[in-house]
């Protein structure tokens, strides 16, 4: 079986000792999991967790990350920062900072390529709002966001890229794409980094599923062949539904 890599994005929830409970709680009950897994708390509660998941398998990532290296940025987090506070992964991209705070693929791609140069390990969100798939713009919209958010990545530092299809219209809605659905535009990411590649990094790029990810709809979601993992919201701020997900072979 390959490996699948299911991540949880708590997004703006818990405080530090909130997420130091749930991170122990996660830890104890995850040992042992063959799938790879990473959690990714608010930034305030990072360096807290980071300490929870010292020699565990689970990873600690950031939901979010600067552009710059440092300086006058107020309000905003350096790669160095992030990797001190014990982050090695960094999800970038995110529909909620594409459409809230108007991120653009090419903010997106600075970000993207910084991480890859601190040795951040980044996860490039992609995924089409509900009038775009209407309008005939799928496939459009995520070769976009693809091609500019990958700008400039060579071939070797690919492998270190993990990509995340999620779907507008499936977050937080408790709509889930069909596995169908999500397997065919995982497997259209691939024609993209093949044509942009070859067909070897196409195959062997990690694609995570994200929307609406639950205990009872994991295990369909994972046996297609395109979908490689999950990046889990609402169901991953519990140890009762996170851990169902990550053991979803079980
Ligand atoms: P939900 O699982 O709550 O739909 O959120 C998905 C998501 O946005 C993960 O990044």
């Amino acid at each position: 079986m390959k490996q699948y890599y299911i991540a949880g994005n708590w997004k703006m929830h818990r405080t530090i000792a909130e997420s130091v409970e749930l991170a122990k709680e996660l830890v104890a009950k995850l040992e042992g999991s063959s799938s790879k897994i990473m959690i990714a708390p608010a930034f305030t509660s990072l360096a807290a967790v980071a300490t929870v998941l010292k020699g565990s398998n689970v990873l600690l990532g950031a939901q979010n990350m600067g552009p710059e290296e440092q300086g006058a940025h107020t309000g905003e987090i350096s790669p160095a920062m992030l990797k001190d506070a014990g982050v090695s992964v960094v999800i970038l991209g995110h529909s909620e900072r594409r459409h809230s705070y108007l991120e653009t693929d090419e903010l997106i791609n600075k970000k993207l390529l910084l991480a890859l140069k601190h040795g951040l390990e980044p996860i490039l969100c992609v995924g089409e709002t509900l009038a775009e798939r209407e309008g005939g713009n799928l496939e459009s919209v995520v070769r976009t966001q693809v091609v500019e958010g990958l700008k400039g990545v060579a071939e070797t530092e690919l492998a270190k890229v993990i990509i995340a299809y999620e779907p507008v219209w499936a977050i937080g809605t408790g709509k889930t794409a069909t596995p169908e659905d999500a397997d065919a535009v995982h497997a259209y990411i691939r024609r993209v980094l093949k044509e942009l590649y070859s067909e070897k990094s196409a195959v062997a790029m990690t694609i995570q599923y994200g929307g609406s990810v639950k205990p009872e709809n994991a295990a369909e979601l994972m046996a297609k062949a395109n979908i490689d993992g999950a990046l889990v919201g609402g169901a991953s701020l519990k140890a009762e539904s996170f851990v169902p997900i990550v053991n979803f072979y079980k």
